[in-house]
């Protein structure tokens, strides 16, 4: 049985967390829900933990000593606090460190960076990028496992982003600067998209509430039959069943493609790429 800690229990970390409750690791991998084990420098973060009949510890170091799993799920900017937490638990306990495993969130923040401050390679690390939409199940997660995390451990892991949506797993980590680009930023372009469909629809007689619904299921709905289809149907047949000889579809593609809709969400996830890429450097 494991015990699975964080640090830092805001958005992510609580999302991650409900993840963990809602899968069926309860009675398999962890004992009970009192087996996730929480700290948070915020006091209104620990009793939300404790709500929900978690265990919390009064500090870091504490929690890294009892946990097999340490998930990282602080802000980039407190990065260097809670590695130096970790740091100090295993100097204080060096046989706690055996077994254990720690798993980053943070965005922009390469593995190095966090042996750096731990001055200490041999313990595994997963880095991944998740984005937003995991709040609501269906998340992107890109997973970078080093090269000495257990088998065991990853299939845990990958257990608990599988309950909140899905996961692509990259060998290269600098593929992981890609995936921020991507998925990471990409739930804000998709509400750029859907705010504008809906502008459409309101433009043309619809109230904003009927537009938004249509906008965003309409997205919702496309993005369905992708994931049903992939590897079967490519988007671009699924396009072509909406889009009859002379209707009203081709009508929008050709403004879509005059105004090269296309090229600019090509440059946008490059653009943002790059700007991981500079921020991780
Ligand atoms: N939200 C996203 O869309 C998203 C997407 C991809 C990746 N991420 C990554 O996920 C990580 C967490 O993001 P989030 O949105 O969950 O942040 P968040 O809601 O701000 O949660 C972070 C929590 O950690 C607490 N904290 C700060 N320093 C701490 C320390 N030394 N020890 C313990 N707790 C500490 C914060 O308390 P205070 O508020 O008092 O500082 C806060 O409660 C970030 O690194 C981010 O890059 C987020």
């Amino acid at each position: 049985m494991k015990k699975i800690g964080f640090i830092g229990f805001g958005n992510m970390g609580s999302a991650l967390a409900k993840g963990i409750i809602n899968s069926n690791m309860i009675g398999q991998v962890l004992k009970s829900p009192e087996d996730i084990l929480v700290y948070d420098k915020d006091e209104t973060k620990m009793q939300l933990a404790k709500n929900e009949g978690l265990t919390t510890y009064p500090s870091a170091e504490d929690l890294v000593m009892n946990s097999d799993i340490i998930f990282l799920a602080v802000k980039p900017k407190d990065l260097k606090d809670s590695a130096l937490s970790i740091k100090k638990a295993f100097e204080m306990s060096p046989e706690s460190k055996n077994g254990k495993v720690i798993v980053s969130i943070l965005a922009g923040t390469k593995v190095s960076k966090i042996y750096e401050y731990l001055e200490d390679d041999s313990i595994p690390i997963v880095r991944v990028m998740p984005n937003t939409p995991a709040l609501v199940g269906e998340g992107c997660f890109g997973v970078f496992f080093t090269e000495k995390v257990p088998e065991e451990d990853r299939k845990i892991i990958l257990s608990i982003f599988e309950k909140l949506g899905t996961y692509v797993i990259v060998e290269n980590e600098a593929l992981m600067d890609v995936i921020t680009g991507l998925s990471g930023s990409g739930p804000a372009y998709v509400f750029l998209v859907i705010q504008a469909l809906a502008d459409g629809g309101v433009r043309m007689g619809l109230d904003r509430r009927t537009a938004t619904v249509l906008a965003a299921q309409t997205v919702l709905g496309a993005a369905k039959m992708v994931m049903e289809n992939l590897g079967k149907i490519h988007p671009e047949e699924l396009k072509d069943m909406v889009m009859s000889p002379g209707g009203t579809t081709a009508e929008g593609i050709t403004v879509l493609e005059e105004n090269r809709v296309r090229y600019a969400f090509i440059k946008a996830v490059e653009e943002a790429t790059k700007k991981s890429q500079k921020l991780s450097s």
